[in-house]
């Protein structure tokens, strides 16, 4: 099940595709000293691929993140997104916390984003003439928020909160999603319902999704591929592939597969650090 990926030497940019070669990123540290974040780091991901990644605290997951979304300046290497450099094609992103905007209702926050293309767009043309009305109604019914669209944010859970998150994030029909241990502030029992849901409305839209998160099982339960990564300096060591159709459910969730395979991925992140780094 475990490759060594080559696939970075293999030119991807059609749409939807994210292609990161040889990135290196470092930060100053407060000494004056030169902190290595990331090391060289190539990832390949195809248009419509589900990529998890796991690794320990600090290692530059987030600061991947960042690069991808144009927030961060990256000192070496290729990065594209949707064949553009980062922040020149829309990207959704959804992180730990929701953030979304209290005074707006659920679907005026998952309208938000459309709000502000149709603005910058069409100056002129009325909101819900374009077909976003459309879009916003179909995303909530697809992330179950159909009821609650004339709720505000603290009227909901913690887990609606973060599905309206997702739903706003994919309105704009971004090219690549973005999600940074987006379910990790919730409790076991929502986080495995919200993981489901990702499954369908991902399968559903098809968009190329990067997820982030510390918990293996669900990295293995969303992913094509999880891509395991060691710190100091950050980088990829190995690359698991999950062979599984999706959308996925509550079986495969619970599968001795998935048991299995967590259990390596642990072994692998708790291993002691080899001399010499693994080159993928
Ligand atoms: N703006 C910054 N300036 C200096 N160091 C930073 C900055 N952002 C992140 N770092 C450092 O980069 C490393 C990776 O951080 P991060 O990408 O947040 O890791 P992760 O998301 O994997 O926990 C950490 O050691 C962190 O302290
Ligand atoms: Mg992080």
């Amino acid at each position: 099940m475990a490759t060594n990926s080559t696939e970075h030497q293999t030119q991807t940019t059609s749409s939807g595709g994210v292609v990161v070669r040889e990135l290196s990123k470092h930060y100053a540290t407060p000494k004056g000293e030169t902190l290595t974040v990331l090391d060289r780091v190539s990832l390949d991901v195809r248009p419509g691929e589900f990529v998890s990644i796991v690794g320990p605290s600090g290692c530059g997951k987030t600061t991947l993140l960042r690069i991808l979304q144009g927030l961060e300046e990256h000192d070496g290497g290729e990065v594209l997104v949707d064949g553009q450099a980062p922040g020149k094609v829309a990207t959704g992103f959804v992180f730990q916390k929701a953030s979304l905007f209290p005074w707006r209702t659920v679907q005026r926050n998952v309208a938000f984003g459309l709000d502000l293309s149709v603005l910058k767009d069409t100056p002129n043309r009325p909101p819900g003439k374009d077909g976003s009305k459309e879009r916003v109604a179909q995303l909530l019914q697809l992330t179950n928020l159909t009821e609650f669209a004339d709720y505000y944010p603290s009227q909901i859970s913690g887990g609606m909160q973060q599905r309206v998150n997702l739903a706003r994030a994919l309105a704009i029909q971004p090219s690549v999603l973005l999600m940074d241990e987006p379910f990790s502030a919730l409790d076991a029992q929502t986080r495995e319902k919200l993981q489901r849901d990702l499954q369908k409305v991902v399968s559903e839209i098809g968009t190329t999704t990067i997820f982030i998160t510390h918990d293996i099982r669900e990295a293995i339960f969303q992913a094509d591929r999880v891509f395991v990564m060691a710190s100091n300096p950050g980088r990829f060591v190995k690359v698991y592939e999950v062979d599984e159709k999706h959308p996925r459910g509550a079986e495969f969730q619970q599968s001795d597969r998935i048991a299995e395979l967590s259990r390596e991925i642990w072994g692998l992140l708790h291993a002691p650090k080899p001399e010499v780094p693994v080159a993928l």
